[in-house]
């Protein structure tokens, strides 16, 4: 039974060292002028002072809410637990060995090898340079659990790739080594880089222009495109009745992903009206044609060889269409006028809600999948 006052016992080897905590260390330093300035202003905050950035506000008080859409998604963030171990994985472990072809292990396992290593990254992003720079809790609590989404991503794909007994010094080290993966993981770590550093003001306007640019990136191309997009060729390998666990894996972490993507854009738009921020059209274009070169590499890589009904045709169409669509939920111009879905499936493929029993565990209870929109 777990011991709740201590679950981990081998935490701390020694009690007697007490974990040494400068009270004067602060990245987000107008917040905690706030807090420190406490004793002498005590009186109540008005919630309509709060702000995404730059909030002059204490950021210890919740409610009431400046922005209850924020606390709505945490809430349903909540409706979607799931862990990987829920979910029968036997039937893959057979079909990798002996159904599948070797383009479609290609295919598979350079799938898993990419999103293992983003995942990481988007858990970096909002944990250490995105949710330090709110300064609204109630943005900070979904950022949270938004957080611990990504490490339960992470957890998933090791689950897969233990269970399948895939050689983890092979996959988890491909970005490193095969160029088509390290291209998109180089631009998403230039992008964390440039928002990771200390002391960044977002009170100067170049700052905040390139945090915001930052976050559209992160929510719109990376988890609202490549993310989004990354679990097709598995969906497709699924609609042949093959690798069904890591499927419907997938499925599980793809509802997160699109409420990131929703969240963050949320966010972004909030940030853009309230410090009245005109974006440069020409950066935003780049960051798009950058996004789709990269998409295009890396969707020749994992299927230079072809496989039965997916195609690089359709990976970077579907890219497109999809592209468009975060464009238009974020206000902006289509990047890719015209793109059509070359993936009709997918929407309804990502829908958790199906007449069948996956199996008999509570993941069958959950009732949240068919209500969530993927628009
Ligand atoms: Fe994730
Ligand atoms: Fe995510």
């Amino acid at each position: 039974m777990l011991n709740w006052e201590n679950p981990i016992e081998t935490t701390i080897d020694n009690p007697n060292i007490v974990p040494d905590i400068d009270p004067g260390h602060t990245t987000n330093e107008q917040a905690f002028n706030a807090e420190v300035m406490m004793p002498a202003n005590l009186k109540p905050i008005n919630p309509e002072d709060k702000r995404v950035v730059n909030g002059l506000t204490d950021i210890n008080q919740l409610a009431p809410f400046k922005y209850p859409w924020a606390w709505n998604f945490f809430l349903n963030a909540n409706k979607n637990h799931w862990t990987p171990l829920d979910i029968n994985m036997a039937q893959d472990v057979s079909d990798y060995k002996y159904k599948l072809t070797l383009e479609e292990r290609h295919v598979y396992e350079n799938v898993l090898s990419y999103l293992t290593t983003s995942d990481i990254m988007a858990m970096r992003n909002i944990g250490l340079a995105v949710m330090e720079k709110m300064t609204a809790p109630e943005l900070q609590i979904y950022q949270a659990r938004q957080v611990y989404e990504e490490a339960l991503h992470t957890w998933t794909y090791q689950h897969c790739i233990e269970t399948i007994g895939l050689d983890q010094g092979d996959i988890y080290n491909r970005y490193r080594v095969v160029p088509e993966i390290n291209q998109k993981i180089q631009i998403a770590s230039r992008r964390l880089k440039s928002i990771l550093r200390s002391g960044i003001d977002l009170r100067d306007p170049d700052e905040l222009n390139n945090f915001v640019i930052s976050y559209i990136f992160f929510a719109a191309v990376f988890e609202g495109c490549w993310f989004y997009n990354g679990f097709s060729p598995i969906f497709a390998l699924q609609r042949r009745g093959l690798m069904k666990g890591t499927a419907e894996q997938f499925q599980y972490i793809m509802r997160d992903e699109v409420m990131h993507t929703a969240f963050g854009i949320r966010v972004v738009k909030q940030i853009i009206y309230e410090e009245n921020i005109t974006l440069d059209p020409k950066i935003v274009r780049n960051m798009w044609d950058e996004a789709e070169a990269a998409e295009a590499t890396y969707a020749n890589y994992i299927l230079r060889d072809p496989i039965l009904g997916y195609s690089t045709d359709m990976h970077i169409g579907q890219f497109r269409f999809i592209a468009n669509r975060r464009a238009n939920q974020l206000a902006m111009e289509e990047p890719f006028p015209g793109a059509e879905a070359t993936l009709p499936w997918l929407d309804e493929q990502a829908n958790l809600r199906k007449e069948k029993n996956f199996f008999e565990t509570r993941v069958t209870e959950y009732q949240t999948g068919g209500t969530l929109s993927w628009d």
